[in-house]
């Protein structure tokens, strides 16, 4: 379990990148920040494309990164949408991939800013996965 502090700290981390995003087409900046096993942390931005199938989303951008650099089990992750009055929810393709590489357990924190957040779970936003059936 991921105490207040670190929660606050992941978001803070998710709400500056949230300005590198790439968002010229929707102007939605989405920031996501991941908090690895050695409490590190590692982000990533929505980066939009003309052809607009090509834009990925920041969960997923912070994902590959993550990875990328040897880290591949996360323990929560911040999502910043400061475009949207509400929480926004990371999308089903997200979740998805998310489910690769975040146990049930792992804390899942979104909302615009510091005081309207939506706090979850991995299990919550992808229940009955069957990814540790399909692991071997
Ligand atoms: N987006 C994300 O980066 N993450 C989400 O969870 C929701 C949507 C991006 C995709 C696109 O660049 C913009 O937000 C509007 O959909």
């Amino acid at each position: 379990m991921i105490n207040k502090e670190q929660m606050d700290k992941l978001f803070n981390e998710a709400s500056q990148i949230a300005h590198k995003a790439y968002a010229p087409y929707s102007n939605f900046r989405v920031g996501a920040a991941l908090l690895n096993e050695d409490n590190s942390i590692i982000t990533g931005v929505n980066v939009e494309n003309r052809s607009f199938g090509l834009t990925v989303c920041a969960e997923r951008n912070a994902i590959f990164s993550a990875v990328t650099k040897g880290n591949s089990r996360f323990k929560a992750i911040a999502i910043c949408t400061p475009d949207s009055a509400e929480p926004v929810g990371p999308c089903g393709a997200c979740r998805q991939v998310m489910g690769e590489f975040m146990p049930a357990e792992a804390q899942v924190i979104f909302g615009a800013n510091c005081s309207k957040q939506v706090n979850t779970t991995m299990g919550e936003l992808l229940p009955f996965d069957s990814l540790h059936e399909l692991r071997k």
